[in-house]
């Protein structure tokens, strides 16, 4: 059972790479030759439906939270072949460009808010893409300004679901960061 877990985790890693290159899913065929229980896409949808019936005494595969962890992972994915391309879903309207212009930081000369939410953040955070709150949306901010500065700082430091730290780009200092997160609530206040 432990062997179907690893293989739909890893046909779920080549599905990530597959959706980029917009090649066939051949990845999943071959996983679920060897595992016809556990497709990579029967793991992905239950990870998005409500949590399945309770198990018994019996072992089940763990799966969800493995899938979840994937997912968390893409933003990451979509942020290493940054300097390659940009990302399109299908059935999305392809504009989701990266922004791979900026250079790694100096911890001499910390960058402004405007320069990593122009250079990291917009990515995600321009159009509130994967749920992210939106630049200058009121709205979907409110909820989170309640929990405090100091907590929103650390989440984008450290990561928060699918939210990655320090937006994907791991070099920025933390400063850096904080001053992102402070130029985007400047945009909602
Ligand atoms: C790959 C997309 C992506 C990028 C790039 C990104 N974010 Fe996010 N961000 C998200 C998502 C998704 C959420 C919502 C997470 C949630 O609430 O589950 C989020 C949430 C946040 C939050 C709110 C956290 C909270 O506790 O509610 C802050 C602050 C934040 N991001 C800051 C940043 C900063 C600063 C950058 C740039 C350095 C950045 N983000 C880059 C996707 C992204």
């Amino acid at each position: 059972m432990k062997k179907v877990v690893m293989l739909s985790a890893v046909a779920m890693l080549s599905l990530a790479g597959v959706a980029v290159s917009q090649a066939e899913p051949t990845a999943s065929a071959t996983a679920s030759s060897v595992a016809p229980a556990t497709s990579a896409t029967a793991s992905a949808t239950a990870s998005v439906a409500s949590a399945p019936t309770p198990a018994k005494k019996e072992e089940i595969p763990q799966d969800p939270p493995q899938v979840q962890k994937l997912i968390a992972l893409y933003p990451n994915l979509i942020a290493r072949i940054a300097p390659q391309g940009k990302v399109c879903f299908e059935g999305k309207e392809c504009d989701i460009t990266i922004a791979a212009q900026l250079g790694p930081a100096d911890p001499n000369n910390p960058r402004d808010g405007k320069t990593i939410y122009e250079g990291v953040c917009h990515t995600c955070h321009a159009t509130g893409l994967l749920g992210s709150p939106k630049f200058g949306d009121k709205a979907s901010w409110s909820a989170r300004i309640g929990k405090g500065k100091t907590t929103l700082h650390n989440n984008a430091i450290n990561g928060f679901n699918a939210m990655p730290a320090k937006g994907g780009k791991a070099d920025l200092l933390d400063v850096e960061v904080t001053n992102a997160v402070d130029y985007m609530l400047d945009s909602v206040k």
